[in-house]
């Protein structure tokens, strides 16, 4: 059976996208049952309506405190009943509480080479350090931000005149290779949680694109 999967997102939704399709149009061990968003009118929900999947909307302007914009979205994802959740593009920090609540069961996509470049405008804060390589890392998602135990990464190189606005481009393309790739490995046992590392092939080898 494939693994039932809960996509997290705050803006565009490409990943989102590029999840479906992928699953769509490969013989995979997940599939991409639902999506929750954080944020009233985003591209996002527009890509989920395009694809036929259902989309919750779970605004965190609406709470007046985190625990309860995390019980609500917890609600939402639970009433999905999902195996793993998928945070891509989602710009909430999540508590420990709801991490812990997780533990294993929920991955994220960052933009950078972590442990490199943890948080905000990693590819501006890439270049002006003077760095020849970016890229982005999938990694389990606990209490720290952008800390869990790494499952892949994907390099890009940075050209001279790199622009933030050409890198993000370039590693997005990135993504959409590594993101896939990462998920299908963790749903179809090749890559393991165990004491807060993940065991990849059974061993500690980041998946590569
Ligand atoms: C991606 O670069 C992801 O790594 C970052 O936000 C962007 C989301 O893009 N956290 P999209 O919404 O999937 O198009």
């Amino acid at each position: 059976m494939a693994k039932r999967i809960v996509v997290l997102a705050s803006g565009s939704g490409s990943n989102f996208q590029n999840l479906v399709e992928y699953s769509r149009n490969n013989k995979t061990s997940f599939e991409i049952i639902g999506l929750i968003v954080n944020i009233e009118g985003v591209f996002a929900i527009e890509r989920a309506n395009a694809a036929n999947i259902p989309c919750k909307i779970v605004p965190h302007k609406n709470y007046v405190s985190k625990p309860e914009f995390e019980a609500a979205l917890n609600q939402e994802i639970e009433n999905f009943a999902p195996d793993y959740i998928v945070c891509a593009g989602f710009m909430r920090i999540l508590s420990a509480e709801f991490t812990q609540k997780w533990e294993g069961k929920i991955i994220n996509i960052h933009p950078s080479l972590l442990p490199k470049y943890k948080g905000l405008h990693t590819h501006a804060r890439a270049i002006e350090a003077g760095e020849d390589e970016a890229g982005c890392s999938v990694h389990f998602v606990n209490a720290g931000v952008d800390e869990g135990a790494l499952i892949g990464q994907a390099k890009v190189k940075i050209e001279n005149g790199e622009t933030e606005d050409s890198l993000a481009k370039k590693v997005l393309v990135k993504e959409h290779i590594l993101f896939p790739k990462c998920l299908e490995a963790l749903c179809n046992g090749d890559v393991v949680f165990q004491g807060g590392k993940a065991i990849i092939n059974g061993g500690n080898q980041l998946i590569c694109v």
